[in-house]
């Protein structure tokens, strides 16, 4: 097609409010009244009994059997085979409309393209350093440790792995050639800006590891001193595109690598990850220095149903657990499960392997404590479940823990083994449950004010365990009811850092602009986007919910489901700022037992917080 503007949204708007999704594809398949609902074969896979839906009051259509889903435009779209515009042509030409063009503003377009660039820089920095390690006149060095490490060239390929050489301009008079370049480079993270106005390389003489994102593109960078000088290693710092706390480092190559993963090893170092794949072990994946949250492993469960958390043996590695315990818990839908293993003192990973060998390794992973054990065992160090006292305590211990777990076959046993081992009745224990408050709960609706908590409770209740994620259930009601969302004073400044996070906050941001969308209009908005699976699994949870929703449900329970996610923000963010505290000085091992190393102005922070944490939850 020549090149015309865009079609400008309201149009498009216009347009849905105008057309009848039921009459476009009734048109094309023949559909069928069912209750509220028309549905039909799905047109989009083969079928014998009908599972696709189309919903007349909302304007969509849904498929459980294959996820299709979209408004009329992007029905046309995927029936007919047609681009964006020619399904937008297609729909006006039946409502008697004509399409008006737009063109995009020159600030658009920069900003596009600045997006864009930025990630062009960093893999153009990758390929540089990676070049660094082949042909600077100091690299031997680095390629010398590199093999005294065990990595051949291969592995170093696949990882990309690259050179910083020492000096305090390279990357500044490689890439920042103009102004532009050289602000660019200061947002990426690579240089770093003096008090004078100066500019300065952060990476020297050092190792590097390109970080990845989900989609493969260099996002920031590891980097390992060649000798045991302080710190041993330096990552990027927080940026536009990399936010530490939510990034996997060998998640992409491990993706890449199998497409159909079962397991994940949750390891702690760049090295680690490295290492256990140059012994063929392509599954293993590492938080950058921090102790892996909730999120990480909501993004590793993506990918695979099993977690291998791989731990020291020592101190720090045994609060490390506990810590990924914690995070665990929430998380462990049906399906999904979670070993742990502890390494012999003073090993990790890339030791292990190199003086056992793949084979060594995979046996002490056969080994692996699943976590209910290592759940019951950890509460029997602190108490003795042989006297009367011990077992009300290990109740008392075990419940804000368990309350964690999202409902579901799971949790159902792990509260049959406190019954057992504390000799209670099943009735007992549930009656307590019920007494308790949960941890951290990551369930829907734990901070809901108490009086509607009822209503959203009830509603999430008629969910599959693994449809409750608080994100997508927010996303969805916002979806079912925009009027209704758009009313109200939504808090979304403090929501975590996520796509479907994402995603949620500029959906309420369009909304803030056009508070009249519909959900045909909303679902448009993001249509050939990555985005937009998102909208089709909560697509999936109204379809789900079926009668049980209706507008002032639904209304109710994307505000209280904000709240929840509010408060659970809040909570998060002391947490990390724990974390943070713990590696501020740049010590070996970003664990507690750096304590003794910090300052005193820090370690009185950190007791403020661990306070504040305790109050609120269980640290
Ligand atoms: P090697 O000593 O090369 O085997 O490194 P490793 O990958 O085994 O690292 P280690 O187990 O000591 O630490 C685990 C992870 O914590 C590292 O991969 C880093 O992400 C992080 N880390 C370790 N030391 C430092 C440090 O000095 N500063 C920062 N910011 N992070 C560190
Ligand atoms: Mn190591």
């Amino acid at each position: 097609m020549a090149a015309k503007g865009r079609i400008p949204q309201y149009f498009i708007d216009d347009l849905l409010s105008r057309v009848d999704i039921v009459d476009v594809i009734n048109r094309r398949v023949p559909l069928k009244k069912t209750g509220k609902n028309y549905s039909a074969r799905c047109p989009f896979h083969e079928e014998k009994t009908p599972s696709f839906s189309v919903n007349p009051d909302k304007q969509f259509y849904y498929c459980f059997g294959c996820g299709a889903g979209g408004n009329a435009v992007g029905f046309i779209m995927d029936y007919e085979r047609q681009d964006f515009p020619n399904a937008v042509e297609n729909l006006a030409h039946i409502a008697g409309l004509e399409v008006p063009r737009e063109d995009l503003s020159p600030q658009q377009q920069v900003k596009q393209e600045r997006r864009k660039t930025i990630y062009d820089l960093m893999e153009q920095v990758s390929a540089y350093y990676q070049k660094q390690l082949r042909s600077d006149p100091q690299s031997q060095r680095a390629i010398d440790y590199l093999k005294r490490r065990g990595l051949s060239g291969r592995i170093a390929r696949d990882f990309n792995i690259g050179f910083a050489p020492p000096g305090w301009d390279n990357l500044l008079k490689t890439f920042g050639d103009t102004d532009e370049h050289k602000q660019q480079l200061i947002d990426a993270g690579m240089l770093i800006e003096k008090e004078d106005g100066k500019l300065y390389d952060r990476f020297r003489d050092r190792i590097m590891f390109p970080i990845r994102d989900n989609r493969g593109r260099v996002i920031a960078f590891g980097g390992r001193v060649l000798g045991d000088d302080k710190p041993k290693y330096l990552n990027s710092p927080e940026t536009d595109i990399f936010h530490k706390s939510k990034e996997l480092y060998g998640l992409y190559q491990a993706r890449q690598n199998n497409r159909h993963l079962e397991q994940l090893l949750v390891v702690e170092g760049y090295m680690d990850v490295v290492a256990l794949a140059q012994h063929g072990i392509m599954t293993g994946i590492a938080t950058l220095g921090t102790a892996s949250n909730t999120e990480h492993l909501r993004t590793a469960f993506r990918y695979a149903s099993e977690l291998i958390f791989c731990f020291d043996g020592d101190a720090a590695g045994r609060k490390a657990a506990e810590r990924a315990l914690e995070n665990a818990l929430p998380v462990m839908e049906d399906g999904r499960r979670i070993r742990f293993l502890f390494l012999p003192e003073g090993d990790d990973p890339d030791s292990v392997v190199n003086r056992d060998g793949a084979a060594g390794f995979q046996k002490m992973l056969a080994n692996a404590t699943p976590l209910e054990r290592y759940f019951f065992e950890s509460l029997h160090d602190q108490t003795d479940p042989n006297t009367l006292e011990g077992k009300a305590r290990l109740s008392k211990l075990a419940l804000p823990n368990l309350q964690l777990l999202p409902n579901g076959v799971f949790r159902q046993l792990m509260l049959d083994s406190l019954a057992e081992r504390t000799g209670l009745s099943r009735q007992s224990v549930d009656q307590l449950l019920n007494e308790t408050p949960a941890a951290v709960s990551e369930d829907v609706v734990a901070a809901a004010p108490e009086q509607r908590r009822s209503s959203t409770l009830k509603l999430a209740a008629k969910l599959p365990g693994s449809r409750r994620d608080p994100l997508l259930f927010a996303l969805a009601m916002l979806l079912f009811n925009p009027r209704g969302a758009a009313t109200g004073p939504a808090n979304i400044a403090n929501l975590e850092d996520s796509p479907a996070a994402a995603l949620l906050n500029n959906t309420i941001a369009l909304l803030r602009k056009r508070p009249d969308s519909s959900t045909a209009m909303l679902l448009g908005h993001w249509y050939g986007q990555p985005e937009y699976e998102v909208m089709t699994e909560a697509l999936k949870t109204i379809e789900l919910l079926g009668a049980e929703l209706n507008d002032e449900k639904a209304e109710t329970a994307f505000f209280d489901t904000l709240a929840h996610l509010d408060a659970q923000r809040s909570t998060q963010t002391l947490r990390n700022h724990v974390d943070q505290l713990r590696i501020s000085n740049e010590v070996d091992k970003p664990t507690s037992a750096n304590y003794a190393e910090l300052s005193e102005a820090d370690k009185q922070q950190l007791l403020t917080i661990q306070q504040l944490l305790k109050q609120k939850h269980r640290l």
